[in-house]
């Protein structure tokens, strides 16, 4: 077993730097877009068969590191109580958003095994199929909050946001509702299998970090909590957190993502030295010339400067107008120059 990934994880040195991408399984592989003609997001995510097909795509077609399992952030939340279906071209859309306290009441906890039980059996298929490690996830309280409140994708989250502000009860109710979830979802993946876990907290950065702290911390820091002491390492990752990682590191994580708008020394700094570090191209450079993408992964690994603990991926998920020959030239590329005899 190829153990770079979960190495680095653990701040050991390793051979070469460890690579992954998010969304690395996905619209601009040709593989992904063929089985997308015969079947529904919903239903690969739900068909043990396919999605286990699809988390190892990549790991065939590229030379990374890490599987991630193939799934979304989304569906622990239609056994919970809210259901919703992909819009081709916009995204989630809920039926019935939470908008008002009493609606809270309607968000129940889940047994992972009888809810999401084809999540678990993908796991179970994928683990004897993989020579790396293999990542389970989930979302974080804020992030999948403001999915259930603003029904779909939002620019300024304003009703989360004002739920926060005006129902703070209700507010923390459904949050803790929500990390328990995700606590026990991990615990249910990891005991299916995975060997590490990143918790996605995609939309945070819409918080200050004062409001981070009130509204969001100890309910991420709870979905730590439930893993703590298992042995399986975790990373925490949101987008725009350059004012956050710092508070972020101390909700449990052992490793923190940061996107690309901090230079990955200085997020390192903020991160502290006793986290391991997982970032941070530019996604939307992949689409530029060769030279700047190569420019910028020598930056990257500059910057980490060898030190034990860094994960190269992106700042956020792969877009579907990359080329996948680019993803496999970054990878490439990465393993080159950190390896021994590159260096
Ligand atoms: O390869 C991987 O990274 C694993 C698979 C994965 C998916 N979703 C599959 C998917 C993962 C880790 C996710 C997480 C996820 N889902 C997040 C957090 C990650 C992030 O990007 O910050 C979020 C916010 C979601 C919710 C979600 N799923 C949205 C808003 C959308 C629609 C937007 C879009 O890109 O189309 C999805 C759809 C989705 N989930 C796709 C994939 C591959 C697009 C697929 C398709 O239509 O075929």
């Amino acid at each position: 077993m190829n153990d770079r990934f979960l190495r680095a994880c653990r701040r050991q040195p390793v051979d070469a730097t460890p690579v992954w991408f998010m969304r690395q399984a996905g619209r601009y592989m040709p593989e992904y877009r063929a089985l997308r003609q015969q079947y529904s997001l919903l239903e690969l995510c739900r068909t043990p068969d396919l999605a286990a097909q699809v988390t190892l795509q990549p790991v065939d077609a590229i030379e990374v590191d890490a599987a991630i399992l193939f799934s979304d952030l989304l569906l622990p939340l239609e056994p919970m109580g809210l259901r919703f279906d992909f819009v081709k071209g916009e995204g989630p859309a809920f039926d019935d958003p939470i908008r008002s306290a009493a609606d809270v009441d309607r968000v129940r906890p889940i047994d992972p095994e009888a809810a999401l039980g084809y999540v678990l059996d993908t796991i179970r298929q994928l683990k004897p199929r993989l020579e790396v490690p293999l990542i389970g996830f989930v979302g974080a309280p804020f992030t999948l909050a403001s999915y259930a409140i603003e029904g779909g994708p939002s620019k300024d989250f304003a009703r989360t946001k004002a739920m926060m502000y005006a129902e703070p009860e209700a507010w923390h109710t459904l949050c803790g509702r929500l990390a328990d979830m995700a606590g026990t979802y991990l615990r249910a993946q990891i005991a299916a299998g995975v060997d590490a876990v990143q918790v996605f907290d995609s939309w945070v950065g819409q918080l200050g970090p004062a409001d981070y702290r009130e509204f969001a911390l100890p309910h991420t820091r709870r979905v730590f909590e439930h893993i703590a002491g298992l042995g399986v390492p975790s990373i925490h990752f949101g987008v725009g957190t350059a004012m956050l990682l710092e508070d972020m590191a101390t909700a449990g994580s052992d490793v923190v993502g940061a996107d690309w708008r901090t230079p990955l020394d200085r997020a390192w700094q903020l991160i502290g030295p006793d986290k391991g570090i997982q970032g941070n191209l530019d996604p939307t450079l992949l689409l530029g010339p060769w030279s700047r993408v190569r420019a910028s992964v020598e930056d990257i690994v500059n910057r980490a400067g060898g030190r034990p603990g860094h994960i190269f991926n992106l700042g956020h998920g792969v877009l579907p107008m990359t080329s996948p020959e680019v993803i496999q030239r970054v990878a490439r590329l990465v393993h080159s120059l950190t390896s021994a005899k590159g260096r």
